[in-house]
């Protein structure tokens, strides 16, 4: 796993090689720092390391296990308990949620570490990626920025004040489930061989970016039961990188609101739309199972992919859907169910399910929970190919599959595979 170092000097040599091989790169979206400051790097380096020490700024570097930097992240201390955020992350990180997942931490160190209760940073209107990561992590707009400030483009300070605890404003949610899932996302990012497995198996496009366990016959199936009208809202909750909803929209050319508590979910998410759907018809939002953030009587279909169980308790993210449903809206839900009631084999989280019972507790009425005998043999394939591929590289996303797998074919005959519809009156 990288780690995030503060600075110190024998971090040097790796600095300038990142500097060096990263040099073009940064160019395209930000000022380039200029022949001096290579020719100089040594001195450059002391200077800062002095400048940290006299409490001024605290810079921070993202080390690989390898020791090449990935990223630099600085801190500098404007007085007030106010700091400006810069960062750079190199090419061969970009796209991978490295930087937004490095801010977070950031914001947190800020505050337990060096006593910072507000961050700025400036980001030029043309660099997208670093608006987004911002915003991802709950920074705001504030106000234009002088061209000056930010080597001579026109840009935007954003804002957003940071505490030590460890969770974010606005989230209910507890840190560690979301970082958990933001690291697993992380790790699926390095992994071509999770994807392909399950891609083999459950029949899906390789670039879809699955993270359920669910076969493609259900995208079909899940847009015709909704019946989701050309223009009209569907919510993905917990969407994860998005694919399943983002098909269902372009099947149903409906608009798509995808929804998850991980970051790096969603930024995966937003570049897999990209690819899928036309620009502006699907957007993809920080929330939560049982907080979507959505207005009531708002979306005409939700689907929740492998995920409602995930909820504490999953009737309280039914009821969030039945709230955010306009009357006569659709549900489709899919997850697994115990085969007998009290098998101490089947997962705590999956225990007290009973989704016909806990749809009506939440208000649903024409409600259909069913088998999908097929999904769950094709989960079968996945899980045995997992566990039987060499892991020779410590591939992390193919372990986590691995132990999944392991777990989930010892116990295959305790779960059952279930598919659920229901209507919003
Ligand atoms: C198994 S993945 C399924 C993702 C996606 N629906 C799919 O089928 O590919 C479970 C997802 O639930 C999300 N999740 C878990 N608990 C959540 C919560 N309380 N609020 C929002 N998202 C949550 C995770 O981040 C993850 O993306």
């Amino acid at each position: 796993m990288p780690e995030l170092q503060l600075l110190r000097a024998d971090h040097g040599p790796a600095i300038l090689d990142f500097e060096i091989t990263n040099r073009a790169y940064f160019a395209a979206s930000i000022t380039d720092r200029g022949d001096e400051f290579f020719e100089h790097f040594a001195e450059r380096h002391e200077a800062l390391l002095a400048d940290q020490q006299a409490g001024h700024r605290a810079c921070y570097v993202l080390v690989a296990e390898d020791g090449a930097v990935l990223g630099r992240f600085n801190l500098v201390f404007v007085g007030d308990g106010v700091a400006e955020l810069g960062y750079r992350v190199a090419q061969q990180a970009a796209g991978r949620g490295v930087a937004t997942a490095t801010v977070r931490d950031l914001c947190r160190l800020a505050a337990s570490q060096h006593g910072v209760t507000t961050l700025k940073a400036g980001t030029t209107k043309d660099n997208a990626a670093s608006q987004r990561v911002l915003l991802n992590n709950g920074f705001t707009p504030a106000g234009p920025a002088d061209p000056a400030e930010l080597g001579g483009k026109p840009g935007t300070w954003y804002r957003r004040d940071v505490t030590a605890g460890p969770a974010e404003p606005r989230q209910k949610w507890s840190a560690r489930d979301a970082e958990y899932f933001d690291r697993w996302y992380a790790d699926m990012e390095t992994s071509a061989t999770k994807d392909a497995i399950l891609a083999r198996n459950l029949n899906l496009p390789r670039d879809l970016g699955s993270a359920g366990i669910l076969h493609w016959d259900a995208v079909p199936e899940i847009a015709r039961e909704l019946r989701v009208p050309s223009g009209g809202l569907l919510l993905d909750l917990a969407c994860g990188r998005g694919g399943y909803g983002i098909e269902v929209a372009r099947r149903s050319r409906a608009r798509l609101i995808g929804v998850d508590f991980s970051i790096v979910a969603l930024e995966r998410a937003r570049a897999i739309a990209a690819q899928r759907v036309q620009a502006g018809q699907a957007e993809f939002r920080s929330g939560t199972l049982t907080d979507t953030g959505l207005p009531a009587a708002s979306a005409d279909g939700v689907m929740c992919t492998d995920s409602v169980q995930f909820a504490e308790p999953p009737v309280a993210a039914l009821r969030e859907i039945r709230r955010v449903l306009r009357t006569g809206g659709r549900l489709a839900l899919t997850t697994w169910q115990a085969a007998s009631a009290g098998d101490p084999r089947v997962p705590d989280r999956l225990r007290h399910l009973d989704l016909g019972a806990d749809l009506r507790a939440a208000g649903f009425q024409d409600v259909v929970v069913e088998d999908r005998p097929a999904w769950r043999a094709a989960e079968r394939g996945v899980w045995e190919e997992a566990t039987a591929t060499p892991n020779e590289d410590n591939d992390l996303a193919l372990s986590s599959l691995q132990e999944e797998g392991k777990r989930s074919l010892e116990a295959f005959d305790a779960l059952r595979r279930v598919v659920a519809y229901a209507t919003a009156p």
